[in-house]
């Protein structure tokens, strides 16, 4: 069996047993997983009633009303000043939050609180909040949507914005805004903020932020770059006049 590899036998052999080791992973995880779920549904009945008796020693995990009474304490608190009671900035400056969906103002809280998002009065303002703070102002802001919102100011700059925001700008490869927020800028929870409506002066400061990189996401930094800031005025323009039909 004395027989000496050349080098690319060698890469082969090497090649064909990482392969196999990946494989054999992926045949015990599935084997873990199935036998995990299959043993998960026998224990389900027995832990519910057992969980029942003793009254669980984990804490249940906060009801949406719950979320609601925290989320409406921490934004009557503090937020109120910059954000308004209802989540509707009387500051251009300072964003509506009002509709936003739950997730993104509590990823966007996280983001201040850690540094990635950098802004000096929300990581103070972020700095004392847990996890389910954080969820239960984002759950309480969602639930105020659809009162008062931002206007589009100037019609001809609205109607640029409105043009780029379906349309994109296919020869500078940017996409429409429309593919990923919504037709009517309301976003997809947990995934995408709601734009419509928001103060057009801290749309533009965002989309200002992410054309620069100050502000990171790799999907944003990537458009924005490519917008002129005429543009970027244009359809911060567009967005602050949308609505819901
Ligand atoms: C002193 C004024 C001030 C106070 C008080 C304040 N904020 Fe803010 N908030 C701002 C400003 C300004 C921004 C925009 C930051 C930026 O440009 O990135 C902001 C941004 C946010 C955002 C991001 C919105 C988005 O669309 O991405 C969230 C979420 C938020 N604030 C929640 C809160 C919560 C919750 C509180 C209370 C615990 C609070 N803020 C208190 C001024 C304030
Ligand atoms: C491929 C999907 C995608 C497309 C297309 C897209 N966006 Fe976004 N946008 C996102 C994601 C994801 C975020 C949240 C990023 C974060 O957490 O900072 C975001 C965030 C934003 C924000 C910040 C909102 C806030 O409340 O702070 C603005 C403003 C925005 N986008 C405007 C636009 C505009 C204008 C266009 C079209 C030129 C556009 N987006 C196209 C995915 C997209």
């Amino acid at each position: 069996m004395a027989h000496v590899m050349s080098p690319s036998e060698t890469d082969f052999e090497t090649a064909v047993i990482q392969g196999l080791k990946t494989m054999k992973k992926w045949i015990a995880t599935f084997v873990v997983c199935v036998a995990s779920s299959a043993s998960s549904v026998t224990a389900n009945a027995a832990t519910e009633s057992a969980a029942a008796k003793t009254n669980a020693a984990k804490p249940a995990a906060p009801t949406y009303a719950e979320r609601l009474e925290r989320g409406k304490q921490v934004a009557g608190s503090v937020c109120v000043a910059c954000h308004g009671a209802d989540g509707y900035s009387p500051v251009p400056a300072n964003p509506n939050l009002a509709g936003m969906p739950a997730e993104y103002i509590a990823k966007q809280l996280e983001h201040f609180k850690s540094g990635v998002r950098v802004n000096a009065v929300m990581q103070g303002m972020a700095a004392g909040l847990t996890p389910e703070d954080m969820r239960a102002v984002g759950d309480f802001y969602y639930a105020q949507r659809g009162k008062t919102q931002a206007v589009a100011r100037d019609q001809k700059k609205a109607e640029r914005g409105q043009q780029l925001y379906r349309v994109g700008i296919p020869e500078a490869k940017v996409p429409a805004c429309a593919s990923c927020h919504g037709g009517a800028g309301v976003g997809i929870p947990a995934i995408y903020p709601k734009l419509q409506g928001q103060w057009p002066d801290y749309t533009l400061a965002q989309l200002k932020a992410y054309a620069s990189g100050e502000r990171k996401n790799p999907q944003m930094n990537a458009i924005a770059a490519r917008i002129k800031e005429s543009d970027l005025l244009a359809l911060s323009e567009y967005i602050a006049g949308m609505r819901s039909k």
